[in-house]
């Protein structure tokens, strides 16, 4: 248990990192910041010179154009609109021709298995992302046009979006975890032309048939009218077994790579259960599906940027949203570019020997921002890995930090309460000295995993930064910066710069000094999204309704004595499951989608590892029985339906559900029995108070 005293205490930056920091001290960091929100014009203005502008007003006319205030009309944020620029070309080109970065490796990549791995510089990137920029123009894709990616952590991923960038075509990732009903639902969503994706890959020592899934969200899309002429497949797994193939072929013998001996002696042994293991079947439509490896090797490695407006369209993430609909949210070019290139700067203090890994997946906001993009505008090295912390055992992060040297890692509250579990020894036993800055993201990281996290894999030596942000603010908000602010185990700080937070009570009064309250932001940065897609008015009233004049985050906050701000957690319908933002009323109507389910409230409940689960309360219709079978099968429902983050820990049946007069569900009381805890406050507005008996005896058998 941490002591109150010591998560009061600061815990402040180490001297060596100080002389060659770009912000070495608290004092430094106040007065850029006062610059950034005073005279952002200035301040993003000088960022903005660093990067390559086609075009340019001169001077830029108006540099900043906004509305935050919904009872002044629309809502708009406009960033260097006019000014022509291509992220691409800025992240590739001129670290390959200006910067003289070409022989510089960008990724290093490492795949599940461990000893598979590769490493693509950025000369080699710039020329495949030309390549594939030339495959999407063979196919006829436009700008403007939307390209969903539905890929795993390899490089093709990141290739496939900054050719999207090249051409101006607007890229829509979907986490290669989600089911086909979420991947079709985003395609029409967003009426995209054409889907990427792979053959199959290993998550640890389960196998993802991704080509299975994806065919099965096309014949859905077409079934509701709206069929996709292409479907490009990179030949992921496919890889390792025509090099196996292709190896025995020449002299019987095996390869000294760690997979493909794998590979060849399955094929040599034809065991047959694992050699299906290995080879999984890829189902494959002739007129429909392509081989992503034939088409690039007829294709140019040239192709030349189309220059877009800094606010033309870059991608679309969908994040959860209240309404059970996920959110189309639209990031755009110039804004968005400058954005990750700085908070990546700044808040990992990036320096050109670094090498950098970030652990998220492209899949979300955070491998978008920096993975993709704040590493690559600032011509850094990181590694990409494919595979997860446990496989094939709980020291695989550690070795991969041993193996790159890896200087700065980003991981989330959720792995490293994971990691945790396994004990020190496992840590110890890898050096770990490389390591200069530890970072989370996701999820109010618990005082316990921050202070195991600096002492046993930092060693003291590297600060935390704890980065709160969102699929929608595009970077970081609030953030320390390595070597410039003193850490508290918990919080994540203050405000990065171009951000001004303000803690508003329900009326939408600021509060000052110490306080607890909604978290908003008073003022654009570049990187907050201009829309959501397809649906301006969503936009509007999600986030700049409540409280006008202000960006709504949804997440409870807290302002300590010392002006630190402490993430108290959503406040909204979503509940986050391992760092990952699922909305209760998605949940819900996976549930509802079952013959025997008739009503559903989901809530949120604590989980050691993942930080929050799903606690799942249903009714079921007449003439159905509540059984571990059935709440096996509803747990199978939502899975299909959304995908395995979104597997519900516990199902309880609930003969009926607790409601106010206007027939609300009172989740508060829920999420009280799921805890077993009997203060329940004011129960007066409840029409069905006899209810609530009955659902705590019905607790005691629910982890099904
Ligand atoms: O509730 C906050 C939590 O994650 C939400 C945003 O989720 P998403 O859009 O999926 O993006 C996640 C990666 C940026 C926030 O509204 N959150 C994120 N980072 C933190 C956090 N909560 C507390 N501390 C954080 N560092």
């Amino acid at each position: 248990m941490v002591q109150p005293e010591e998560q009061a205490r600061l815990y402040r930056p180490r001297p060596e990192l100080l002389p060659a920091a770009h912000v070495p001290s608290l004092a430094d960091y106040r007065r850029l910041y006062r610059r950034s929100v005073e005279k952002p014009q200035e301040f993003w203005g000088d960022v903005a010179k660093e990067f390559y502008w086609k075009q340019q007003q001169q001077p830029w006319v108006p540099f900043l154009w906004y509305n935050f205030d919904a009872t002044k009309g629309r809502i708009f944020i406009e960033w260097m609109k006019g000014a022509k620029t291509n992220v691409c070309y800025n992240l590739l080109d001129r670290n390959v021709g200006e910067k003289k970065l070409g022989d510089k490796v960008a990724f290093y990549w490492e795949g599940n298995e461990p000893g598979d791995s590769m490493k693509i510089t950025y000369g080699e990137l710039l020329r495949k992302v030309c390549q594939f920029a030339n495959v999407l123009h063979n196919h006829g894709v436009k700008k403007g046009d939307r390209i969903s990616i539905y890929l795993p952590m390899i490089l093709e991923l990141v290739i496939a979006m900054l050719a999207c960038a090249r051409i101006g075509a607007i890229h829509s990732v979907v986490f290669a975890g989600f089911s086909a009903d979420s991947l079709c639902e985003r395609i029409l969503d967003c009426g995209c032309s054409l889907l990427i994706t792979a053959d199959a890959f290993y998550r640890g020592d389960k196998l993802v048939n991704l080509k299975q899934i994806a065919d099965e969200a096309l014949q859905k899309s077409k079934d509701k009218g709206f069929p996709l002429k292409k479907c490009i497949v990179v030949k992921h797994l496919g890889r390792e077994e025509i090099a196996a193939d292709e190896e025995i072929a020449a002299d019987g013998a095996c390869s000294q790579s760690p997979p493909l001996k794998r590979l060849c002696q399955d094929v040599q042994e034809k065991k047959t259960e694992s050699s299906q293991r290995l080879h999984p079947k890829i189902p494959w439509d002739p007129h429909m599906d392509v081989w992503w490896q034939d088409l690039m090797s007829g294709a140019s490695t040239e192709c030349e940027p189309e220059w877009c407006d800094s606010e033309d369209e870059l991608f679309i993430l969908y994040t959860s949203g209240s309404t059970g609909k996920p959110k189309g949210v639209l990031h755009t070019v110039g804004g968005y570019m400058l954005y990750a290139a700085t908070s990546f700067k700044y808040v990992f203090d990036y320096q050109p020997e670094d090498i950098y890994w970030c652990t998220a997946d492209i899949g979300w906001i955070t491998g978008h921002s920096y993975i993709t993009y704040g590493p690559l505008a600032n011509g850094a090295t990181s590694v990409l890995f494919e595979g997860i912390p446990t496989y094939p055992d709980a020291g695989r992060m550690w070795s991969i930090i041993d193996k790159y040297k890896v200087t700065k890692f980003y991981t989330a509250p959720t792995a490293i309460r994971l990691l945790m579990k396994y004990g020190e020894e496992l840590v110890k036993k890898h050096s770990r000295k490389s390591l200069k800055v530890l970072g989370t993201v996701g999820e109010p990281i618990n005082p316990e995993a921050w202070l195991w996290y600096y002492r046993v894999v930092g060693e003291e030596r590297c600060p935390i930064v704890d980065t709160f942000w969102q699929t929608e603010t595009g970077g970081h908000m609030l953030t320390p910066l390595p070597a410039a602010t003193p850490m508290k185990p918990g919080s994540a700080t203050f405000p990065f710069f171009g951000v001004v937070p303000a803690i508003v009570n329900e009326s939408g009064e600021e509060l000052e000094g110490e306080a607890e309250g909604y978290l908003v932001f008073k003022q654009p940065w570049p990187g907050i999204m201009r829309t959501l897609y397809g649906n301006h008015q969503q936009f509007e009233t999600t986030y700049f309704k409540k409280f006008p004049g202000y960006y709504v985050t949804g997440d409870g906050c807290r302002r300590d004595k010392d002006g630190y701000y402490w993430i108290t957690g959503r406040i909204d319908d979503m509940l986050n499951v391992s760092g990952h933002l699922l909305s209760t009323a998605e949940v819900e109507s996976a549930l509802l989608g079952h013959a025997a389910v008739s009503e559903a409230a989901v809530v949120s409940h604590p989980h050691p590892l993942k930080g929050e689960c799903l606690y799942c309360f249903v009714t079921l219709k007449d003439g159905h029985e509540f059984t571990k079978d059935l709440a096996d099968e509803l747990k199978k429902q939502v899975r299909e339906k959304i995908g395995p983050i979104a597997t519900p820990d516990y199902i309880q049946n609930a003969p009926s559900l607790p409601k106010t007069r206007s027939g609300k569900i009172t989740r508060r009381i829920l999420r009280k029995i799921a805890q077993n805890d009997r203060d329940l406050g004011d129960i007066s507005t409840l029409v069905n108070p006899g209810i609530i008996n009955q659902l705590f005896n019905n607790r005691c058998d629910t982890k099904l």
